[in-house]
């Protein structure tokens, strides 16, 4: 067994509140031992355990907190869409019209390519914090582009998500109900080997709510599991959808009916908020209190793809939420670690309770409250993943 005692942390972010009582269960002067790659027990340092330790690692009195859950990303792809960002910025609105140009592109592009694109992504999430990314296809949108999209996917992450349902590929513009045929059948037969999760677009110019229905319907009979892409554009019924069939979270959800929200209150899907895409088409914040005065369960993730908010960084995430969406610190960190987690359906990432996978960042600052407070700088000084230091 291989054991490993951090210690000397100035402040260690749980997520466990039966340390202080808070969601974010607060250790100050505490100490971490992995054992294995699982966290065996986390305290106050003064009680850390002495015997049987193979490796002792100073934190120097840094803030240390879970691995960030980055549980929604479209990182397979090729080309570049700075000029579509640039001409937003300089007034055009966001349609979701781009995502073509980025299918052409990834279709030209070789395997390699789009793993080595692929790899870049990843590594450069890990260095900032991130130690769990799920990732979507969605840019071959042919069942061998997609085939391959996901096969590629799952080299790097167990949580793959099947997005065939991202738009219509242009050669089915004059008949979109044989897309869905395409959708439901061959390619989800073609990519369910490499894929846990399926994802439906249901917005303006993408997917319609029968089509959602249906899509998620057909991925569920062939053992995935729903999560979709709802209300980014405008309102719509996407978050019932995603309600009605269980799915693990709505994503974006920027614009939410009373209706929605009741709905999402009484029901296990969390929601899950992509502020880089609001930032990248320079679009409203959605306001956050209204879900958490409802007891929804909350996440923050990247949305990380070439069009609409090409970032890994969830730092910069967190500072967003917490500047402009009335996000607390507190709930910003926990919806960017354990929400993700939740979001995922899973319990062994997102905290540091006994048992978790033992994945965490070492801030260069002493405390979480630094990742919002000091925007665009580089804090997070080590990444651990699975109880190794892999920056
Ligand atoms: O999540 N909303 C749909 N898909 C992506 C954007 C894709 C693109 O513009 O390439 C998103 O924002
Ligand atoms: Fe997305």
């Amino acid at each position: 067994m291989t054991s490993t005692l951090v210690f000397n942390i100035g402040q260690l972010v749980t997520n466990d509140p039966q340390h202080d009582g808070t969601k974010l269960g607060l250790i100050e002067d505490a100490a971490l031992l992995i054992e294995d790659g699982v966290v065996a027990w986390a305290g106050l340092n003064s009680q850390a355990p002495t015997h049987h330790i193979k490796h002792r690692f100073d934190a120097r009195g840094r803030a240390v907190i879970p691995g960030f859950v980055d549980s929604h990303t479209h990182m397979i792809f090729a080309g570049d869409r700075s000029q579509e960002f640039r001409a937003r910025m300089l007034g055009e609105s966001y349609g979701a019209g781009g995502i073509a140009h980025t299918v052409e592109k990834t279709r030209a592009a070789t395997t390699e390519q789009l793993q080595s694109n692929a790899q870049a992504l990843f590594i450069e999430a890990y260095a900032s914090g991130t130690t769990t990314i799920e990732c979507k296809s969605g840019y071959g949108l042919s069942v061998d582009d997609e085939q391959r999209s996901l096969e590629i996917a799952r080299s790097f992450t167990q949580e793959t998500t099947f997005l065939g349902a991202h738009v219509v590929p242009v050669e089915y513009k004059k008949n979109p109900k044989d897309y869905v045929d395409l959708v439901t059948g061959p390619m989800l037969e073609a990519v369910a080997p490499f894929s846990k999760w399926i994802d439906v677009f249901c917005d303006k110019g993408a997917f319609s709510a029968d089509d959602a229905r249906t899509i998620l319907k057909a991925g569920i009979a062939k053992g995935l599991l729903p999560r979709i892409h709802a209300n980014q554009l405008q309102e719509g019924a996407g978050v019932k959808i995603g309600v009605e069939m269980d799915a693990a979270s709505v994503d974006h959800v920027s614009h939410l009916s009373e209706k929605d929200i009741e709905a999402l209150s009484r029901s296990k899907t969390v929601a899950t908020l992509l502020p880089g895409a609001e930032f990248s088409t320079r679009s409203p914040y959605p306001d956050v209190r209204p879900l958490l005065e409802a007891s929804i369960t909350v996440a923050l993730a990247s949305d990380c793809n070439p069009g609409s908010s090409y970032t890994t960084n969830l730092p910069f995430i967190i500072a967003i939420a917490v500047r402009e969406m009335h996000f607390s610190p507190e709930q910003a960190l926990w919806s960017a670690t354990m929400g993700g987690a939740k979001a995922l359906r899973r319990d062994d990432i997102g905290h540091l309770f006994e048992g978790a996978r033992a994945d965490f960042s070492i801030l260069n600052a002493d405390s979480y409250i630094h990742l919002a407070y000091r925007p665009g700088v580089n804090l997070i000084e080590q990444v651990w993943r699975d109880g190794l230091q892999i920056k």
